[in-house]
């Protein structure tokens, strides 16, 4: 889309148009990953349950997803669970799982107004059959959509992801000789999608918890604190003014800014 789309969509005199007015629309990132991380301390410092801190984020995911879309992403990857969240208590997974079921629901107009396509990444076979009913029924109905491509990653860890990619090469027959670096990225999950330009995460963490790890191999890495179910439109517009402000080298020489390399 465009500065009209988004203009269309910020109130007149609102702080956000100018902030909008800088972005450069020929460099955007082509994909944006976000770790949303803080929930349990968004809640925390209200001395509410962690759950609730899950239930505000569901805002800040509408709000980014329709902003990323109106700037004219082409791709944006959340990461709703890891592998790893099965560690938490059974009553805040399933809360998780509620909500992302209650989400799709709500938003599948959304998505589709805004012509978004949904996708999920991640071991989805291992979770519970009702909430795969819910992701196929979203992606089904997504399928035909033409604008920006929305990755939930669910069940996520980004060693399982290469571990499934070598899983599928070696049952695709591929000769060792033939498999090289885009070959491999061919099996991944996201597979055919160009790598996150830019990865944010939420809270202040300074770590990747097996994210995309494959495929940040040359992300910008921009970490706010601000807290997950806090993170709105300006925070997404923020930080793509902070990536365009980066110089990218790709481990060559200083030469140009922001997203020329990604061409
Ligand atoms: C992120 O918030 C949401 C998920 C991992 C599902 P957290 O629940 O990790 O919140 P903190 O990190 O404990 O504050
Ligand atoms: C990363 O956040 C996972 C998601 C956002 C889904 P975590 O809160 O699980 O990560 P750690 O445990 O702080 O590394
Ligand atoms: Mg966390």
């Amino acid at each position: 889309m465009s500065l009209e789309q988004l203009l269309a969509w910020i109130p007149a005199g609102h702080p956000d148009v100018a902030l909008a007015r800088q972005v450069n629309f020929e460099r955007l990132p082509a994909h944006i990953a976000i770790i949303m991380d803080g929930n349990g301390r968004w809640a925390a410092q209200r001395h509410l349950p962690r759950v609730e801190g899950h239930r505000a984020g569901i805002d800040a995911v509408r709000d980014t997803v329709e902003t990323a879309a109106r700037l004219g992403l082409g791709v944006l990857t959340l990461y709703a669970f890891s592998v790893e969240n099965w560690k938490r208590p059974a009553s805040e997974v399933g809360t998780l799982m509620q909500l992302l079921k209650r989400y799709l629901r709500s938003e599948l107009n959304t998505l589709l107004t805004n012509d978004i396509r949904f996708r999920v990444i991640g071991r989805i076979e291992e979770l519970s059959p009702d909430i795969q009913d819910e992701l196929h029924i979203a992606i089904e109905r997504t399928a035909k959509s033409q604008g920006m491509l929305f990755n939930i990653a669910l069940n996520y860890g980004g060693r399982a992801e290469i571990v499934d990619a070598a899983r599928r090469a070696i049952e695709s027959g591929v000769r060792p000789e033939e498999l090289d670096e885009d070959r491999f990225a061919g099996f991944l999950y996201t597979a055919g999608q160009p790598d996150p330009d830019l990865l944010i995460r939420t809270s202040g963490e300074m770590r990747v918890s097996n994210y995309l790890l494959w495929q940040i191999a040359y992300a910008e890495i921009y970490v706010t604190e601000t807290l997950w179910p806090d993170f709105r439109r300006r925070h997404l517009l923020e930080a793509v003014l902070a990536y365009q402000k980066r110089e990218r080298r790709y481990g060559g020489i200083a030469s140009a800014p922001a997203a020329i390399g990604a061409q």
